[in-house]
C-alpha cells in the first residue's frame, strides 16, 4: 500500500472511502468531520443525535454518500474520550478502519489527520501514527496458504491536509511510520515462518540479505569459530540438533567511531522443544517463535540503517535449535561459558539464558555499550505480566527508564521487575559456578539475574518478551500470531541516543 500526503479538501476526494473521526460526546463535529457532515446534509449530526454514532474508541460507522459526495463512502471513526486520546488511539483506529475497508474491497482511501485538530497532537507524529497503524493493521502472513485471499489489498492511502505548508512535515511523519511499520512486519514474517523454513542457517541468510540491501556489515560465525571463542554454553544447546548453529553479527556505522557501539542482543532459538527436559506438546508449535528477539534485532538494524541514524549499533544473534537428539545436552551436564564461568544445566529447557550468556560475553569482548537483550525467555514473565506488557530488568535504572520511554513512544508497554541481590541465591549450584534455573518463584527475575552474571558492569537492560511476542487474539494493529514486539522500541531507543 502506498501512503501519500495530498493537499486538498477532504469533501472533494475522488476515492472509494473517506475516513473522518469523532471524539466521544461531541454532538456537533467541527473541522474536517464538520465539513463532511455538511456535504452530507447533516447526516453525521443526525446519527449522533439518534445515538447511532457515539464516538467510542474503535467504533466504525459506514455512511454511503449516494451521489452527495465524490467519494462513495464515508467512515466515521470513534476516537474515544478526548482526555484518553494518545498516538496509540490513532494507530488503533487506522488499523480498524483499514481492515474494515479492505473487507469491502475498497482500493483507494483518504483520511484526515486524526488528532491534529482538537486532539492537540503534533502533525508529524499524527501522520506517523496513521501510517504505522495502517501498515501494521493490514499485515497478513499467507505465504503457505495456496488459496487466493477473499479480499484484495488497499492500494493507496491518501492523508489529506488543507494547509499546503504542513505537507513536508506530514511527509516526514509518513516516512518514519513506514520505516518502523515495515521493519516490524519484516520481523513478523520471520517469526511466523515455520521452523522448517527458518532454521539458524535461514536466519543467517536473512541477516546477510538485509545487510546487502540496507548497507550493513554482516558476519556469521560457524561452530568451529564459536569453539575457538570458548562459547561452550551456546554450543551445549546446539549439540542436540542436526542444524548447525550460527552466530550472527550485524554492524551499522553511522556515528562517531570513537564512541562504543550500542549492542543489541537477540535470542535466536529457531525452535525450542525443551531438549531432553522436553516441553508438553500443547502449544509447542509456538516455539517456532523463540527467535523473536533475534528477529527484532535484525529488523531494528534494518530500520536504523534506513533512518541513517548518527549512531553505531551492533546486533548479535546466537541462533540454534533446542532439540533432544542423541548428542543432546543432559540435565546435570556442566558447560563453560566464554568468560570461563561454569554452568550446571539442571533443566535443558532453560536454554535461552545459556546462549545469551555467550552472546553477552562476546558483546563485552567487542566493547559494546550499553547493551539491550531481547528474549522470549521465561513463561514466568508471561504469568507475571500477561500478554499486555514486556518485562524489563537490568543493572542501570537510568537506562531502563530510557528503554521504557522508547517503548511508550511506540505504543509498546514495558514494566520493570526488580533485580534485588537476594534473588541470586536461587541460582547457586553445588557442582558449578552457577546453575541455569532458579526454581519456580520469581522465574523471570532469576533468569535475568543469571544474565547479569555475563553482562557484568556494562550498562544493560534485558527485555523478556515471552508474554508479548505472540498474540492469540486480534487487537487493532496487533494481529494473531507474531506481534513483532520490541522492534520499534529498539529503534526509538537508538534514535534517542543520537
Ligand atoms: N522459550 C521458553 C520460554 C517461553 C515459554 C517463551 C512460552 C514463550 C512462551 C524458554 O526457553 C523456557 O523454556 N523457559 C523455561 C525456563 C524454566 C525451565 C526455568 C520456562 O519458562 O518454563
Ligand atoms: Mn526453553
Ligand atoms: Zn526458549
Amino acid at each position: 500500500m502506498e501512503v501519500k500526503v495530498v493537499s486538498g479538501d477532504i469533501t472533494r476526494m475522488k476515492v472509494g472511502a473517506v475516513m473522518v473521526n469523532l471524539f466521544e460526546g461531541v454532538e456537533h463535529p467541527g473541522g474536517a468531520t464538520g465539513a463532511v457532515d455538511q456535504a452530507l446534509g447533516g447526516a453525521i449530526t443526525k446519527l449522533i443525535a439518534e445515538g447511532e454514532i457515539k464516538g467510542k474508541l474503535n467504533e466504525i460507522t459506514l455512511i454511503h454518500t449516494l451521489g452527495k459526495m465524490e467519494t462513495e463512502r464515508v467512515l466515521v471513526l470513534g476516537l474515544g474520550k478526548q482526555d484518553k486520546f494518545t498516538l496509540d488511539s490513532i494507530r488503533t483506529v487506522m488499523a480498524g478502519g483499514c481492515k474494515f475497508l479492505r473487507k469491502l474491497g475498497v482500493k483507494r482511501v483518504a483520511t484526515v489527520v486524526h488528532g491534529a485538530g482538537i486532539g492537540g497532537v503534533d502533525a508529524e507524529k499524527a501522520a506517523q501514527a496513521i501510517t504505522e497503524g495502517s501498515i501494521l493493521g493490514l499485515y497478513t502472513f499467507r505465504k503457505h496458504i495456496t488459496k487466493e485471499p477473499e479480499n484484495g489489498e488497499i492500494d493507496e492511502l491518501l492523508i489529506v491536509e488543507r494547509d499546503e505548508s504542513r505537507r513536508s512535515t506530514l511527509e516526514q511523519g509518513v516516512s518514519r511510520g513506514r520505516i518502523l511499520a515495515e521493519a516490524t512486519n519484516f520481523a513478523r514474517d520471520m517469526i511466523n515462518e515455520p521452523a522448517n523454513y527458518m532454521t539458524p542457517s535461514d536466519m543467517a541468510e536473512v541477516a546477510l540479505n538485509v545487510a546487502t540491501r540496507y548497507g550493513l556489515e554482516c558476519t556469521v560465525l560457524e561452530r568451529e569459530e564459536m569453539k575457538n571463542l570458548g562459547m561452550g554454553a551456546l554450543l551445549g544447546v546446539a549439540q542436540g540438533s542436526k542444524q548447525p548453529p550460527k552466530f550472527i553479527i550485524i554492524n551499522y556505522r553511522g556515528g562517531d567511531s570513537a564512541k562504543p557501539a550500542l549492542g543489541l542482543v537477540g535470542k535466536g532459538l529457531t525452535f525450542d522443544s525443551g531438549g531432553i527436559s522436553i516441553k508438553p506438546s500443547e502449544a509447542m508449535d509456538e516455539m517456532k517463535g523463540d527467535m523473536s528477539g533475534g528477529a527484532a534485532v535484525i529488523a531494528a538494524l534494518r530500520a536504523i540503517a534506513e533512518f541513517k541514524a548518527k549512531i553505531n549499533v551492533t546486533g548479535l544473534i546466537p541462533a540454534t535449535e533446542n532439540l533432544p537428539g542423541g548428542a543432546a545436552l543432559k540435565p546435570g551436564d556442566v558447560l563453560k561459558a566464554m568468560n570461563g564461568k561454569t554452568i550446571e544445566v539442571v533443566n535443558t529447557d532453560a536454554e535461552g539464558r545459556l546462549i545469551l550468556a555467550d552472546a553477552l560475553c562476546y558483546a563485552r569482548k567487542l566493547g559494546l555499550s550499553p547493551l539491550i537483550d531481547v528474549a522470549t525467555l521465561t513463561g514466568a514473565c508471561h504469568v507475571a505480566l500477561g500478554d499486555v506488557c514486556t518485562g524489563a530488568m537490568g543493572n542501570n535504572r537510568e537506562m531502563i527508564n530510557k528503554v521504557i520511554k522508547a517503548g511508550e513512544e511506540s505504543g509498546e508497554k514495558i514494566w520493570q521487575l526488580p533485580l534485588f541481590e537476594e534473588y541470586k541465591e536461587q541460582n547457586k549450584s553445588d557442582v558449578a559456578d552457577i546453575k541455569n534455573t532458579g526454581g519456580r518463584w520469581g522465574g523471570a527475575i532469576t533468569a535475568a539475574q543469571f544474565l547479569a552474571e555475563f553482562s557484568q558492569d556494562t550498562p544493560w537492560t534485558h527485555l523478556d518478551i515471552a508474554g508479548t511476542f505472540f498474540s492469540s487474539k486480534e487487537r487493532a494493529y496487533i494481529l494473531k500470531g507474531a506481534t513483532g514486539v520490541a522492534v520499534r522500541t529498539l529503534v526509538n531507543f537508538a534514535l534517542a541516543e543520537t
